[in-house]
Formats: C-alpha cells, sequence, structure tokens
C-alpha cells in the first residue's frame, strides 16, 4: 500500500473525451444500421464495407480497421461458421444466413467498436434464438460495467446468461473484449467468462468494448489460412454483438448505441 497518488493502470478519460467517443459511436452505430438495412440475399459481403466506409467518411471520422495490423476491409463480415474477422469479399449472401458484422471509427482520435448480427431472408427459429442470446448476454454484460464491480462481474454476467438457457451454447473463450479510447485495443482484456468480484475493478473513466462471441455448437474455433477468419471448429453457425461502454460517475453509457443504451440496459437490470 502506498501514500499519495498512484498512476492508473488504465487509460481514464475525461467527460470531454467520453464526448468524443460517444461521437465515434454514433458513427459505428450510423455505420451498422446501413448495413443491416442494405444486407440482403444477393449482396456480397463486400458491398457490405463499401457502404460503411461511405458512411464513416461521411460522416468526417475513419474507419479503424482499415490497416489494422494489415487488415484489408472498415468492417469485419462473418458469415454463419464463421465467428469474427471475415474479410469482404465476392461472398454473396444468401437466405437463412447469419452475418456478424463488426465496424469501428475514430472522431478526433477517440474510438468506438461494435457488432451486430444480421438473420437474411428467413433464418432458422435456433440461428435467430442464438443471436438473440448472444445480443442479450451481451446486454447483461454492459449492465454489469459499473464502477465499483470487476472485470470479472462482466464476464460472470454474460457466462451465466449464456449458460442458463436451455440449449448448450458454446462460449468462445478465445477471443476476448478489451479496453478501448485512444486505441482500439488497450487493456484491459474483458473476457466473456468470469468470477464475480475477480479481476481488476472498474472505475470512472474507464471505456471498454464488451463483445460475446456464441456457437451453436462447440466453443473450440480455427483461424482459416487468409490468417484472419475465425471459424467454429464443428461448423456451426456462430453470433458476435459488441457495444463501447464509457463508465460514468452516472452508470455505463454505450456510446455505440444511438439511445446510449437505455433501452439495452433497463431490459438487462
Ligand atoms: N473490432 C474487432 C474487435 O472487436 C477487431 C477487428 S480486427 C480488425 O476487437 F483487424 F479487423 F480490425
Ligand atoms: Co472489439
Amino acid at each position: 500500500m502506498g501514500i499519495g497518488l498512484r498512476k492508473p493502470k488504465f487509460e481514464l478519460k475525461t467527460p470531454e473525451q467520453f464526448a468524443l467517443m460517444r461521437d465515434a459511436g454514433l458513427v459505428v452505430a450510423a455505420a451498422l444500421e446501413q448495413v443491416r438495412q442494405a444486407a440482403a440475399p444477393g449482396v456480397t459481403t463486400l458491398e457490405l464495407d463499401a457502404i460503411a466506409e461511405a458512411c464513416i467518411r461521411d460522416a468526417g471520422a475513419s474507419p479503424s480497421f482499415l490497416g489494422y495490423h494489415g487488415y484489408p476491409a472498415s468492417i469485419c463480415v462473418s458469415v454463419n461458421s464463421e465467428v469474427v474477422h471475415g474479410i469482404p469479399g465476392p461472398r454473396v449472401l444468401e437466405s437463412g444466413d447469419l452475418v456478424s458484422v463488426d465496424c469501428g471509427a475514430i472522431v478526433s482520435g477517440w474510438h468506438g467498436d461494435a457488432a451486430i448480427s444480421i438473420p437474411i431472408g428467413e433464418v432458422s427459429p435456433e440461428v435467430q434464438t442464438l443471436s438473440d442470446v448472444t445480443r442479450d448476454a451481451l446486454w447483461a454484460g454492459l449492465a454489469a460495467a459499473v464502477a465499483g464491480n470487476t472485470i470479472g462481474d462482466i464476464g460472470a454476467a454474460v457466462q451465466s446468461f449464456v449458460e442458463r438457457q436451455a440449449h448448450p451454447y458454446g462460449l468462445v473463450v478465445d477471443y476476448v473484449g478489451h479496453g478501448i479510447g485512444s486505441s482500439m485495443h488497450m487493456p484491459p482484456n474483458v473476457p466473456n467468462i468470469g468470477t464475480a468480484g475477480k479481476g481488476p475493478q472498474i472505475v470512472v473513466g474507464m471505456a471498454l468494448a464488451i463483445e460475446p462471441m456464441v456457437t451453436l455448437g462447440s466453443a473450440e474455433v480455427d483461424v482459416l489460412s487468409d490468417d484472419w477468419t475465425v471459424v467454429t471448429d464443428d461448423g456451426l453457425a456462430a453470433a458476435h454483438w459488441e457495444h463501447t461502454v464509457a463508465i460514468t460517475a452516472d452508470g455505463p453509457v454505450v456510446t455505440t448505441a444511438f439511445d446510449g443504451g437505455s433501452e439495452g440496459l433497463g431490459r438487462a437490470i
């Protein structure tokens, strides 16, 4: 125990910096909404990338994924058994596909990062429920992102939400959420499993990206030979939902939700 000021372990944002993160989050929300409206049978994943990039640039923001560790596009588009980091290309979407779209934008140096899973045409009830469970597990995690809790409380909320479902879903643990702010990926890691009360303390000024990845079967994943695309081992479908959340004295503010998260947090609490 020291006396005096300790350097915080994690980047803590001022209200002004949170305001810029909110601007970036709203750009991401708008881009994902345009992609959601455009995604339909017959559309290619590369067309979705163009829509998102135009939306980001028209807002005066920049796409954070483009060029990140050499990543060649502005969004990730992961179809069916692809979990995350699918690269947009000539693939044509078909009715029954579940398409996870991940998007990041930068405004004045500050980041937003979010993902949604989109049903194309008619999807099976089990695939729709997979997406709904993943989305609601995210909201359970976001509701736990309050000052005084720990990172383990977030993982425990996500994990217990998924494990209380009747279907034995796979909860992917090889990829995790993350701190976010002046970079897309910063400490701390935010796992989708955890023990309540364990892990780093959550304090006002932190911002986190929470991003559960849930599968219909095995939680084991592989990376394809393109060195990006993460797929389920068993070939069954996966869903991915993500939001960026700012930890304020008044509670979590979901920067990448149009309403700041009020509806989803209301449901989750
Ligand atoms: N946005 C992803 C995440 O949620 C990372 C995308 S990797 C990139 O952490 F290379 F596509 F940017
Ligand atoms: Co992320």
